[in-house]
């Protein structure tokens, strides 16, 4: 395998990386999930990727945090309504696979030609439980990105959007972007995982080889309140560490962090220089009710 610093190439890469500790995480006898495909979309590169991963994410405890929290979600979110789920940059996820969901329930992901080209391959005879259609978009083209979703929601009156892992590869000009986008009637929710700009600069510290193809960009200082300023509020926060406290996750050398009170996500955070993640659910005003 390639010296650490070519492991991820480009940001493709590290939908690889996710996949292995989902893996990692499926073979546990109390594992959270199951996702008996993430092996096998992972591979030897994103193993590879994981066996290289910095201690601050050591087991990749927040990743596996994270698919959990969303799993809940969208579980959630379709007992309530939601009629559609659009996963932009879907990588490797597979949850269309393994999430217990009605046959005709609609499910589009998107990301970038090459990743779709070799996710198609991968799990070319795997049935999905649900509806799934895989279109090839850049994200980053405005045009090609607004096309993808006029056809995406063509329909849909109560979607899911869902970027997870996606917006701090992302600068602060395209998420502003895409939250205009996004700001449409048939879109009920945003959900994505948020970083605060001391987390982002920790991350790239730590990451400076492993990820120097595909460093972090997009880190306000409050995520909640740049989200806010653009008119998407959120109805359900999970600060990371908490919850993967909760979920036994949480590696050992980071648990005195839970001693402390976690900042309260509806008021502004005041201690900037804490390192903040969470998983979030947003909603517009321009959202159908
Ligand atoms: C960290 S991975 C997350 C994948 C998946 N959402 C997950 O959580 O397992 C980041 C993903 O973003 C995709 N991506 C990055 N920039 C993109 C763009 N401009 N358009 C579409 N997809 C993009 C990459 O191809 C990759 O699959």
């Amino acid at each position: 395998m390639a010296e650490t610093v070519d492991l991820v190439s480009n940001v493709s890469d590290t939908a690889r990386w996710v996949a292995a500790f989902r893996a990692v995480e499926s073979a546990r006898p109390d594992a959270l999930f199951h996702d008996p495909l993430a092996d096998r979309v992972a591979g030897e590169r994103g193993r590879a990727i994981a066996a290289g991963t910095p201690r601050l994410m050591h087991n990749g405890w927040n990743l596996v945090t994270r698919t959990k929290l969303i799993d809940d979600l969208i579980t959630k979110s379709v007992e309530q309504g939601c009629d559609r789920v659009l996963n932009l940059a879907a990588g490797m996820d597979t949850r269309p696979y393994r999430l217990d969901l009605p046959a005709e329930f609609p499910w589009v992901e998107g990301d970038l030609p090459a990743l779709v080209a070799e996710k198609n391959e991968l799990l070319a005879g795997e049935s999905p439980r649900c509806a799934l259609t895989r279109t090839a978009v850049d994200l980053a083209d405005p045009a090609a990105r607004d096309a993808f979703l006029d056809e995406a929601l063509a329909g849909a009156q109560r979607a899911l959007v869902l970027t997870e892992g996606l917006v701090y590869y992302l600068t602060e000009d395209n998420v502003s972007g895409l939250a205009a986008a996004l700001a449409r009637p048939e879109i009920g929710w945003w959900t994505l995982d948020v970083n605060n700009q001391a987390l982002v600069r920790r991350m790239n510290k730590a990451t400076s080889d492993l990820l120097a193809n595909a460093p972090w960009h997009f880190g306000p200082v409050d995520p909640l309140r740049f989200f806010a300023d653009l008119g998407w509020a959120a109805d359900d926060v999970e600060v990371l560490v908490a919850a993967a406290h909760r979920f036994h996750r949480l590696p050992w050398f980071m648990k005195p962090v839970t001693l402390f009170p976690q900042p309260d996500p509806r008021k502004p955070l005041r201690s900037t220089w804490k390192p903040w993640s969470s998983v979030v659910r947003l909603s517009h005003a321009a959202a159908s009710r």
